[in-house]
C-alpha cells in the first residue's frame, strides 16, 4: 500500500510518498527521501524540520519510523539536534559525500569501443575509441622478441643514480619550479645538438631543438601543428602505428607510400594519388635511417630524390630517426634534416631506444621557422619536461656516458643480432629469408611455410616465445608470412633457445 504524505517544512512543503510493501524497511524510505532533500537543496541547511510526532501524523507512518530516520539523519551529520529548540537540518554535508566513489562505478561506466552513447567525444576522441590497438598484442612469454626494447641490464644505472643525487644534493630550489620555458633545458639542448652533429650531420642551433616527451610526442605536435581535418599525408606502408595513429586521430587522410628492400619508393610519390589528392598533401613521414619494420636503410641517391621532390612539392618531410644510432658494420648515411638546402625536414629523435624507454625524453629540430610555434604547442601539452631528468641527461652527455654506453650496446646488439641470423639459418635453412640492413634492433624475417600468422604466433607462444606478425604494419595488402623479432634485449642464449622452440613447432 502506498502512503502519500506531506512533509510541511518550515520554509517549503513536499510531498513524501512510502511503500508499506516495500521490501525496504519505511523509516529507511523515509531516511533516503529526507536525505535526497538535504542534498537536493529542498531542504535547506540551518531549517528547522517537524517534531516526530508531526511528521509521523501528516505521513501517516508510527513516531517509531520517524524517530529511527532522524537518528540515522542525526548520526550521519545530515540534521542537527539543539536542545529545548528542536531539530534542524545540518549546516555541514557530512563525511560519507566527500568519500570517492567504489572503484566499480568507475570501472562500469567506462566506455568500450562500440558504445558511444553516454558522453559524445570530439572527432578526435571518436576516432581513438576502436578496438584496433595502438600496437600489436605482445604476449608476456619466458622468451619474448619484443621490438624496440634496449638491453635494460645493461644501463649504468650507478652512473645515472650519482647524477641525480648530485642535482638533489645541491639543494637548488630552482629544480623544483616551472622552468623559463617550454623548449626544454638549454644546456642539454646544446648537447644534444652537438651530438647530433656529428652522429647524425644534423645542422642546427640550439634554439630549434625542442626537448618533448619522447618520439610519440614529437609526432603528435607535428600532427596537431600541421594536420587539418582532411589533409592528405604520405606514410610508408608498413609503418609504424603510433604515426598512423596520430595521423588518423587528427583527422588525416592516410595515403600508403610503398617501401622495397631500399626503403620508401620515392618514385611512387610523384603519382596523381599523392599529388592530387582530396585535402592537398601536407606531410610525408619516413623512417629513412632503418625503416620500421622492414629494417630497409634509404640510400643517398633516394635521400637527394625525396629532398628535391619535397623542396618542388611543398610537401614537408616528417623524418623518424628512433634508432639510427645502432649500424653495425657498415657507416651511417647523413639524415635528411643535414642533406636539406632549406625547411623541407622536421627531424626528431628519441633517447628511449639508446637509453631507457621510460625516461621518456626525445628531442625535435624543428625548421628556424616553425622552432616558436612548437615550443608555444609543447607549453600547451603538458608545459615542459621534467626538469631532474633533462639536467641529468644533460650531465650523462657531457660527462661522455652517452658516447660510451652506446659503443658498448652497440657491440652487444651486433652480437645478439649475429646470433639470431645464425640460430635461423640453423633452424630453418631456406625456409627463412631475413630482410633489412645490418642495423637497429630488430629483425623482419620471412617464414616459408603453410600456416597463417595468427597461427604461428598462437603455436609461439604455448611454446613460451613471443614474437609478431608484420600483417599490424600494414596499411594495405599485408603478407602472410612476415615477422618481427626483437633482439636487443635478449641474451645470446635466450634467442638460440626461442628460435630452437620456433622451428620445433613450425616444423
Ligand atoms: C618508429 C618509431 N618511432 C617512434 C617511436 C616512439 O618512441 P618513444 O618511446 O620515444 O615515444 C617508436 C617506438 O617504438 C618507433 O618504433
Amino acid at each position: 500500500m502506498i502512503l502519500p504524505g506531506l512533509f510541511r517544512g518550515s520554509k517549503m512543503d513536499f510531498a513524501i510518498t512510502l511503500d508499506q510493501h516495500s521490501t525496504t524497511s519505511l523509516h529507511k524510505q523515509l531516511y533516503d527521501e529526507l536525505r535526497q532533500a538535504i542534498l537536493t537543496g529542498r531542504l535547506k541547511p540551518g531549517e528547522r524540520v517537524p517534531s516526530t510526532r508531526t511528521l509521523s501524523q501528516s505521513l501517516g507512518v508510527s513516531r517509531t519510523t520517524v524517530t529511527q530516520s532522524y537518528e540515522q539523519l542525526l548520526s550521519e551529520g545530515y540534521l542537527r539536534a539543539s536542545t529545548g529548540s528542536g531539530t534542524f537540518v545540518g549546516c555541514e554535508l557530512p563525511d560519507e559525500l566527500l568519500k570517492s566513489k567504489p572503484v566499480e562505478t568507475f570501472r562500469a561506466a567506462e566506455m568500450r569501443p562500440d558504445d558511444k552513447r553516454q558522453i559524445e567525444l570530439s572527432s578526435y576522441g571518436a576516432s581513438i575509441t576502436d578496438s584496433a590497438p595502438f600496437e600489436p598484442p605482445e604476449p608476456e612469454t619466458p622468451i619474448n622478441f619484443k621490438c624496440g626494447r634496449p638491453a635494460l641490464e645493461e644501463f649504468p644505472l650507478q652512473q645515472w643514480r650519482r647524477l641525480i643525487l648530485k642535482h638533489y644534493r645541491a639543494n637548488d630550489h630552482s629544480l623544483l619550479d616551472y622552468a623559463d620555458g617550454s623548449q626544454g633545458y638549454e644546456p642539454l639542448r646544446e648537447a644534444i645538438v652537438g651530438y647530433l652533429r656529428h652522429a647524425r650531420a644534423v645542422t642546427c642551433a640550439a634554439d630549434q631543438v625542442v626537448i618533448v616527451n619522447g618520439a610519440q610526442q614529437a609526432l603528435d605536435l607535428i600532427a596537431k601543428l600541421l594536420i587539418d581535418r582532411g589533409a592528405s599525408v604520405a606514410i610508408e606502408d608498413p609503418g609504424y602505428l603510433g604515426a598512423r595513429r596520430v595521423f588518423l586521430a587528427q583527422g588525416a587522410e592516410l595515403l600508403p607510400a610503398p617501401v622495397d628492400e631500399s626503403g620508401i619508393i620515392v618514385d611512387a610519390l610523384t603519382s596523381k594519388t599523392f599529388l592530387k589528392s582530396k585535402g592537398g598533401l601536407k606531410l610525408v613521414y619516413v623512417t629513412p635511417s632503418h625503416q620500421f619494420p622492414t629494417g630497409a636503410t634509404l640510400p643517398l641517391p633516394r635521400r637527394l630524390d625525396l629532398l628535391a621532390w619535397a623542396e618542388k612539392t611543398g610537401v614537408m618531410i616528417i623524418e623518424d630517426d628512433y634508432d639510427s644510432e645502432f649500424r653495425y658494420g657498415s657507416r651511417p648515411i647523413p639524415a635528411l634534416q643535414g642533406l636539406a638546402n632549406g625547411d623541407s625536414v622536421i627531424y626528431f629523435g628519441t633517447f628511449s631506444k639508446v637509453l631507457f624507454p621510460a625516461l621518456r625524453v626525445g628531442y625535435l629540430v624543428a625548421p628556424p621557422s616553425l622552432a616558436r610555434v612548437f615550443a608555444r604547442a609543447k607549453w600547451l601539452a603538458d608545459r615542459q619536461t621534467p626538469m631532474i631528468e633533462q639536467r641529468v641527461l644533460a650531465d650523462f652527455i657531457k660527462e661522455g656516458h652517452l658516447e660510451r654506453h652506446l659503443r658498448r650496446m652497440r657491440t652487444l646488439y651486433d652480437k645478439r643480432r649475429q646470433a639470431l641470423v645464425r640460430a635461423l639459418e640453423t633452424h630453418f635453412g631456406d625456409r627463412v629469408t631475413i630482410l633489412g640492413e645490418n642495423a637497429g634492433m630488430s629483425l623482419m624475417i620471412r617464414l616459408r611455410g603453410r600456416l597463417d600468422d595468427d597461427e604461428v604466433t598462437r603455436r609461439a607462444r604455448l611454446a613460451g616465445v613471443g614474437l609478431v606478425s608484420a600483417r599490424h604494419y600494414y596499411l594495405v595488402e599485408s603478407r602472410r608470412d612476415e615477422f618481427l623479432l626483437g633482439y636487443a634485449g635478449l641474451s645470446d642464449r635466450r634467442i638460440q633457445e626461442g628460435v630452437r622452440r620456433l622451428a620445433k613447432i613450425l616444423k
